[in-house]
């Protein structure tokens, strides 16, 4: 049945790091319920998108495995964080999110280089190219809930959000 088979730390990586994606998703959709109980429908909306995206990135990695003959093991994940004082500290956090994820992908196309793993190591070519405009749009995020100081410019901001993600301004995966 395996019809490329994977070098033991290639797959270890690459195990690691698609439940890191399901882990990621859980986070995101903390993320959207604490938005939704502030009454920021506009960021809920983006962060339950961003967990699908997530579940979405670990399907990837999963249908790799599959497609070389090895099952994916999906562990327990661990709760996320689900409590902020503030929605600059969910955004704060979804950027120290996306940056530990940029790490964990690094890993696995270095242990991919290193194994001489071609498959994995172009899989993990649109993972690298999907963490620059991860981290992008993260670190927008921050900058743009810094700059909205008070009340009123929070829900303009929810709502031009809300806005992007109804209409052709959508963030592509
Ligand atoms: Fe799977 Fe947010 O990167």
């Amino acid at each position: 049945m395996p019809k490329s088979p994977l070098p033991p730390k290639v797959l270890f990586e690459l195990k690691r790091q698609l439940n890191h994606e399901l882990s990621a998703a859980h986070g995101y959709l903390a993320m959207s319920i604490w938005c939704a109980t502030q009454n920021l429908k506009g960021f809920a909306r983006f962060f339950a998108k961003q967990a699908g995206e997530e579940r979405e990135h670990a399907g990837k990695m999963i249908d790799h495995l599959v497609d070389r003959g090895v099952p994916a093991k999906l562990e327990t994940l661990p709760a996320p964080r689900q409590d902020f004082p503030a929605l600059l500290d969910v955004a704060l956090h979804a950027q120290a999110m996306e940056q530990a994820n940029t790490q964990g992908i690094n890993a696995v196309f270095t242990a991919a280089f290193a194994a001489k793993d071609y498959p994995a190591q172009v899989l993990m070519h649109w993972f690298i190219n999907e963490q620059v405009e991860e981290e992008a749009w993260a670190a927008e995020l921050v900058d743009r809930v810094k700059g909205a100081t008070c009340a009123g410019s929070l829900s303009d901001l929810d709502r031009h959000i809300e806005k992007l993600l109804a209409g052709d301004g959508e963030k592509e995966d």
